[in-house]
């Protein structure tokens, strides 16, 4: 695993843009995995950026998102789909019927819509570079705590926290679901490259335990310690809680020598 502590969450943002760019450079038609949430959000400013500066296209790029919520129409404005197109997909060159989301319509067996993106992303070659954020109790994607780890894509409940931690994003009146379709972890782990996004001190439990706890079910994101190339790109204030952050620090000075002089993929 490779653990990178930065100044801030532009710091986290311009390092995360870097590595998409410079896959994107070498590999135009590369696929990659999507987030939401607030933590991505700075990525995909910093990539729309690149791209008015002509420095990167989207012209030949697939995108999976990570999950979606259940029952909630593509064109409500709560939907990822929606925040997709808001944040990244309308802003720059992609071709949007080249970005998919799990959706699983309202009467749509669950399980045909789970095979049908495994499918998908198995057909587009499966994903060059996974961009993930964290949950306050250890989720990826909307695999929550108790989420298998061989899971695949498929309907999860969220949990009383989640939806907690969810709710500043409704207005009042508005439903907030409490189901979604997501990525399985397992789908996770074959993405050749994974890189979890962490900003702020409500992380830090999270990550603490994510990268030097035990592989749990019970922290979904420990999962990436089986992952043969993933990247931990966290603020300080994420950080916080890591016993070996000096370590991490040194042996990150060490590997952006490397990565300068050769190139990270
Ligand atoms: C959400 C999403 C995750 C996201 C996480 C953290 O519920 N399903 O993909 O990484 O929770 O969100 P945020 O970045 O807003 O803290």
């Amino acid at each position: 695993m490779e653990i990178v502590v930065l100044s801030d969450p532009n710091a986290v943002a311009d390092f995360a843009a870097a590595r998409v760019c410079e896959l994107l450079d070498g590999k135009p038609a590369a696929v990659l995995g999507l987030a939401t949430g607030n933590t991505p959000l700075r990525l995909y400013a910093k990539l729309v950026e690149l791209h008015r500066a002509a420095k990167i296209s989207f012209r030949e790029v697939r995108t999976f998102n990570l999950d979606e919520y259940l029952g909630v129409a593509p064109d409500d404005p709560q939907s990822y789909r929606s925040y997709m197109q808001r944040e990244l997909f309308a802003k720059v060159d992609i071709d949007v019927s080249n970005t998919y989301l799990p959706v699983c319509g309202e009467h749509d067996d669950p399980r045909d819509a789970s095979a049908d993106y495994e499918g998908r992303i198995r057909d587009a070659g499966g994903i060059d570079l996974q961009v993930l954020g964290i949950g306050r109790n250890g989720h990826i994607g909307f695999n929550e705590p108790t989420s298998s780890l061989a899971s695949r894509t498929r309907v999860k409940t969220l949990t009383a926290d989640t939806v907690a931690a969810n709710s500043r994003l409704f207005g009042e009146g508005e439903r907030q679901p409490d189901m979604a379709m997501t990525m399985g972890i397992a789908t996770i782990l074959d993405s050749r490259y994974a890189m979890l996004l962490a900003t702020g001190t409500e992380k830090a439990r999270a990550v603490g335990a994510a990268i030097e706890g035990a592989v749990s079910a019970m922290c979904p994101a420990s999962a990436l310690q089986l992952h043969p190339n993933a990247s931990f790109i966290l603020d300080e204030a994420a950080a916080a809680e890591l016993a070996g952050i000096e370590h991490y620090r040194s042996v990150h000075a060490e590997n952006s020598r490397l990565t300068t002089k050769f190139g990270f993929f």
